[in-house]
């Protein structure tokens, strides 16, 4: 089974072809990878999957339907979650109650303006389960833009997670943090796989990148120059070249 598919998809912005006829897939259970260098169109790339920005031309398929024309609500609430590149994290909420707002409620605005306190159940259970998860039960009441960079981020895809997602999008998740963090939310991202959830990451960091994806697409000046396993996009020369050279220098 695959997740997502995206057929020949081109998105452009004034002159700049930020993606050229990208096609790629996520099979359903895998962890898959994209990578290239800045400005190769990767955060693009999940803004035309989630809605952010329409594709003008190509297809993005979604659990068998095709969601290019479909509003970002309607694919979030399709089971897609994301995170972003920069910390999106509102000034005066808790981490708690930003696992409580993330939440779909049957999208009626009128409930999405109560007090969190009046959360559903459920909710409130899917909230914990995230909490527990990323273990960050010790700062639930603190509010989450005065904790460390990495504490941050890790609130931001508890969030992601609260929403139920079947896929979970993630833009250079590690970017600014230590090994010993970035060791951590690969086992973390590990078991999250372990239990069904597929993920398409965004990343720079290459060994990160390397020992936890299935399967990798690289991206450069929008278009896809390589894809394969992990060892095999390593050992092609064209990533050599555009990506791993360029890093190198
Ligand atoms: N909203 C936008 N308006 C204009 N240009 C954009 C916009 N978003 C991205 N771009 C351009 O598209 C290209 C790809 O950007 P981006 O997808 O952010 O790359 P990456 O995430 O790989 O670094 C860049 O040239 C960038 O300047
Ligand atoms: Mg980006």
């Amino acid at each position: 089974m695959t997740v997502l598919s995206l057929s020949n998809v081109s998105k452009s912005f004034g002159g700049i072809r930020a993606l050229s006829d990208v096609s790629l897939s996520v099979p359903e259970g895998r962890i898959v990878g994209v990578i290239g260098p800045n400005g190769a169109g990767k955060t693009t790339l999940f803004n035309v999957i989630t809605g952010a920005y329409r594709a003008a031309s190509g297809e993005v398929v979604l659990g068998g339907e095709t969601i290019t024309q479909w509003p970002s609500w309607r694919i979030m609430r399709s089971g897609v979650a994301r995170t972003f590149q920069n910390i999106r994290l509102f000034a005066s909420m808790t981490v708690w109650e930003h696992l409580l707002v993330a939440q779909p409620r049957q999208n009626a605005l009128w409930r999405n303006a109560l007090p969190v306190s009046w959360a559903d159940a459920e909710a409130r259970t899917r909230a914990e389960d995230a909490l527990t998860f990323f273990g960050l039960e010790q700062y639930r009441d603190v509010i989450a833009r005065t904790l460390p960079y990495g504490i941050q981020r890790k609130v931001e895809m508890a969030r992601a997670l609260t929403a139920k997602p079947k896929l979970l999008l993630l833009d250079e998740p590690v970017a600014g943090m230590n090994a010993e963090e970035a060791a951590d939310l690969r086992t973390l991202f590990r078991r999250l796989n372990e239990r069904g959830l597929s993920i398409l990451l965004i990343e720079h960091d290459m060994p990160f990148v390397m020992t936890l994806c299935h399967q990798l697409y690289v991206l450069d000046f929008g278009a896809l120059i390589a894809e394969g396993t992990p060892d095999e996009v390593r050992t092609n020369p064209l990533v050599l070249d555009a990506y791993l050279g360029t890093e190198a220098a």
